[in-house]
């Protein structure tokens, strides 16, 4: 007989609408190996909300540092506004338990190193939620690019055109580069690119542009750019709030043929084609097939490949440096928009202003508006 998993007791920082929408089915879902027995939110009238739907008795503190001494959890998922992800990581990590945090990790560079030193101290890992990479889609298609079924990838789009209007942005913290960290570049489109670095790799170079055309924010509204991959590819990227019409997508022409995934919030494996080029024979088109299963993107699947991983005694997806390159990349878009040159992968290091904050630290910096 097969050993019983272990059960991790798990505690919730912010008790919003993500984790009561996506973390609290997530946690359902892997009820054999996970027990919710914590929340935490400042907010009493959403923490009270909250208890009442999670099932059993889940304790509530109105402090992250009230809770972690009371209640030691195994893991904490941090689902708070952004620029709380690094204390309430940092902290939860010190405390000795594994963290599984909302997008962005954090604001900056800068604020990774912060995590990471604590992860080294510690000796637990912080995992950053970007749930599309766990899809069986989005795994058939990074092993079919990995080992070179489809040819040398040449050609990408990364597409999140999205829109949000002035009432998703009166909540204080968002379009803020302190709150938020920016724009539609670090808080929505950092999913869809999120996937692409996954699918593709590591990045080489980047330029870009960024502009705020309708939103009353600090940050920009809308950014585009243009990336050159190590491994030749080039690939554009469109993060918009602005686009009446939304989806979600991305779509890699390899030498062989052209992967495409079209969705908008999370995908399954009908939402992605292969088109094979006409040199290609079917029997090899047919080779490429399709997973045994199908998997939506889902805080679902990622819960579950952490808690595989740390089953298996190992670092978890979307930590460390996969956490870091993610970050890299919304750093250097900006930076390629903000100084209007392009920034090569790993140019931003301590001392430059776009490690320690997205907008580069210029307090009245403002993207360019309608001409
Ligand atoms: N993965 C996704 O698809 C996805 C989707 C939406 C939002 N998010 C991310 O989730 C995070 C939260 O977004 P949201 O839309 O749920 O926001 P929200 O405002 O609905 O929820 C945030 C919660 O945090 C609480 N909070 C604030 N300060 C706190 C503190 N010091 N300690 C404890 N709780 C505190 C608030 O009271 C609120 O209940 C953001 O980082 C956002 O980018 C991710």
């Amino acid at each position: 007989m097969a050993p019983r998993p272990v059960r991790r007791r798990v505690a919730v920082v912010g008790t919003g609408a993500i984790v009561t929408g996506s973390h609290l089915s997530a946690l359902a879902a892997h009820a054999d190996r996970v027990e919710l027995v914590a929340a935490v939110d400042v907010d009493p009238a959403r923490l009270d909300a909250f208890r009442a739907q999670a099932p059993g008795g889940v304790a509530g503190y109105a402090s992250t540092g009230a809770m972690l001494d009371a209640v030691r959890p195994d893991l904490v998922l941090v689902g708070t506004p952004p620029s709380l992800h690094r204390e309430q990581t940092v902290a939860a990590l010190k405390a000795g338990a594994w963290v599984l945090c909302e997008k962005p990790l954090c604001l900056s560079l800068a604020e990774y190193d912060d995590i990471a030193a604590a992860e080294e101290a510690s000796g637990a890992y912080a995992s950053v939620i970007f749930q599309h990479r766990y899809g069986s889609g989005a795994a058939h298609a990074r092993a079919l690019i990995a080992g070179g079924d489809l040819g040398a990838p040449l050609v990408a789009h990364c597409q999140t055109t999205w829109h949000r209007d002035a009432a998703y942005y009166a909540v204080p913290w968002r379009g803020r580069w302190t709150t938020e960290g920016g724009g539609p570049t670090v808080g929505h489109g950092i999913h869809q690119y999120d996937l692409l670095l996954h699918l593709l790799g590591p990045w080489a170079e980047i330029r870009a542009m960024a502009s705020r055309l309708v939103h009353d924010t600090e940050s920009e509204d809308v950014s585009t750019a243009l990336v050159r991959f190590e491994n030749g590819a080039l690939a554009t990227v469109v993060n918009s709030v602005l686009s009446p019409d939304e989806m979600s997508r991305i779509r890699v022409d390899c030498v062989d043929a052209t992967v495409e995934l079209t969705h908008l919030y999370g995908h399954r494996n009908d939402d992605w084609t292969y088109t094979p080029a006409r040199h290609v024979s079917p029997e090899r088109a047919a080779a490429w097939g399709a997973p045994d299963a199908d998997v939506p993107s889902s805080h679902t699947a990622q819960l579950g490949a952490v808690l595989d991983a740390w089953d298996a005694g190992a670092r978890p997806p979307g930590s460390g440096p996969e956490a870091r390159a993610t970050l890299e990349f919304a750093a250097a878009l900006y930076k390629a928009a903000f100084t209007g040159r392009p920034v090569r992968a790993g140019e931003i290091t301590p001392g430059d202003p776009f490690h320690s904050s997205m907008h580069g630290d210029h307090p009245d910096w403002a993207p360019r508006g309608r001409a």
